[in-house]
């Protein structure tokens, strides 16, 4: 920490002694690293900050003529620093840019961008939209190394709020409404006992800790770097978790947490889910465009299947026949037959252009999908039709279709709130608050109560079905949970 500080410090002061150096004119960064940038960009910001860099108003800042200001405060150097603790650990609080607030929640990149790719992508939002007529004149490119040396922190995205408060003011609302919340979640808190609330143990994939914890024991297993998304096996005795960055499947024994396999499918893989019958492990690594589908006995690789641009999650029929797979980079789902473990068709769907997660209605007859950037969308099998999309939180999230019940809720990452619609009437019923960051959403097999993993408050939230409130929020011991597996409820 001592030395980073060192470092970084030594890099600043040679900036500036570059900068003095220089003829005045802006020094442009490598236009290498500009185009890098603008790939890591497309690739991986202009979901939610737009292509031509001008948000969407109210769910996500804009970078263009923007950004500049945001470095140029404090002369330049505060705000530096600043922009690369925001992409390295993300950003969570209340702002105001351009006479427009965002309470939203920017997910942190340290995990999944490398240093140099951070740099670029920095470089080129800095010079893109906009931002290089009003970027300060001691604008020298950002460097891996640089970013290199505010890695390594473990800060959170509240911390660097308040960093940003520091540098650029805090201008915007107050952070009372988070407060007032706190306080009655934490007066509704132990009304039910985390034993009631969870009858069946649950596993929280605890990202950025590489482990899964079990609810309610709290027991914490290791091994698992990046523990992205989880499922279980219909018999409960096997955790298949996708190791996000490091592109291994696990496979995980459920009594003590031993590993059993370690499949290697790709550079990243995501979305896992074992078919009800128990015979097949499904895993997508976006990357290839592919669903890995593994041998739930002998744990070994039976094929790859090309399915289309950027699959991301998985959901089975329930005869197993059939497995669903959303391409968030194609506006559609792929079907994947298990008979023939082929692709056997694409299904388009209109008014949701990054088909994000995915669930089934207990009858089979409608998918439930959530977008990558704030909707929810159902589609009906059998007419192949979207018959409605909802506005919901912003970003990216689970669904669950809640068993024994005409909800259906999903989390949204960038937001703080779960939505539950109601499948019958086709309308928003709820939008309940349960912290900073909600992306998994799953419910207990009787339906009765829903855990949601709180990525940025590194917590679970627990809502009763019944009457729509959250009863419990309990820590995890690690952070960023991103997904749960809960049993009978795939
Ligand atoms: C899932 C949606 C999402 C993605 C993807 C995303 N961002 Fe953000 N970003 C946000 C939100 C929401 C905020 C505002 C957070 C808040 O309100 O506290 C934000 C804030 C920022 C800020 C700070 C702006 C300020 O005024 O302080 C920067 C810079 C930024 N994002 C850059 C990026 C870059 C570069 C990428 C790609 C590597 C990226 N974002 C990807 C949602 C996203």
């Amino acid at each position: 920490m001592v030395n980073q500080r060192i470092s970084l410090i030594s890099k600043l002061v040679l900036s500036i002694g570059l900068f003095y150096g220089a003829s005045g004119a802006i020094a442009a960064p490598g236009e290498d690293s500009i185009a890098r940038g603008k790939q890591v960009y497309n690739q991986q910001c202009a979901a939610c900050h737009q292509a031509g860099g001008q948000g969407i108003p109210g769910s996500f800042p804009p970078q263009k003529g923007h950004t500049a200001n945001v470095f140029n405060a404090s002369g330049g150097m505060g705000g530096r620093d600043y922009l690369a603790h925001v992409l390295q650990y993300g950003l969570t609080g209340s702002i105001d840019v351009e006479g427009t607030s965002y309470n939203g929640n920017m997910p942190a990149w340290g995990g999944s961008l490398s240093d140099q790719q951070i740099a670029d992508v920095l470089n080129y939002v800095l010079t893109a939209f906009g931002n290089r007529e009003r970027l300060s004149r001691s604008f020298q490119p950002y460097t891996a190394d640089e970013v290199n040396a505010v890695s390594g922190k473990d800060l959170s995205g509240k911390q660097v709020y308040q960093l940003r408060q520091a540098v650029v003011g805090s201008r915007g609302q107050s952070s009372g409404s988070v407060t007032s919340q706190d306080a009655s979640v934490a007066s509704m808190a132990a009304k039910v006992s985390l034993e009631q609330a969870i009858p069946k143990p649950i596993y929280a994939a605890v990202q950025d800790s590489g482990v899964v914890e079990r609810l309610p024991s709290k027991s914490t297993w290791p091994g698992v770097k990046g523990a992205h998304y989880d499922a279980l096996s219909p018999d409960g005795k096997q955790l298949m978790v996708s190791g996000f960055k490091t592109g291994n499947v696990y496979v995980m024994d459920t009594d003590n947490g031993e590993i059993q396999a370690s499949i290697a499918i790709g550079e990243v893989v995501q979305g896992v889910k074992v078919s009800p019958d128990g015979r097949y492990g499904l895993a997508v690594a976006p990357t290839q465009g592919v669903v890995a589908i593994i041998d739930m006995e002998t744990l070994s690789l039976v094929k790859k299947v090309s399915v289309g641009d950027t699959p991301h999650n998985i959901i089975f029929n329930k005869d197993s026949s059939l497995a669903y797979v959303t391409l968030q980079g194609e506006g559609a789902l792929a079907v994947v037959d298990m008979t023939t473990l082929n692709k056997q068709r694409a299904i388009p769907t209109p008014g949701l252009d990054s088909p994000h997660n995915i669930d089934i209605s207990g009858d089979g007859r409608r998918l439930w999908i959530r977008d990558f950037i704030g909707h929810v969308g159902v589609l009906d099998l059998d007419s192949g039709r979207v018959l409605k999309v909802f506005k919901v939180g912003a970003g990216h999230g689970g669904i669950d279709v809640i068993p024994n019940s005409r909800y259906v809720a999903t989390g949204a990452i960038s937001a703080s709130q779960v939505t539950v619609i109601d499948a019958d009437s086709l309308a928003i019923v709820a939008n309940l608050e349960v912290g900073t960051g909600p992306h998994g959403v799953r419910a207990s097999a009787d339906g009765r109560y829903l855990y949601t993993s709180v990525t940025a408050d590194n917590m679970i939230t627990i809502i009763d079905m019944g009457s729509l409130e959250v009863i419990r929020q309990e820590p995890v011991d690690g952070k960023f949970p991103f997904w749960l597996a809960v049993p009978g409820n795939p």
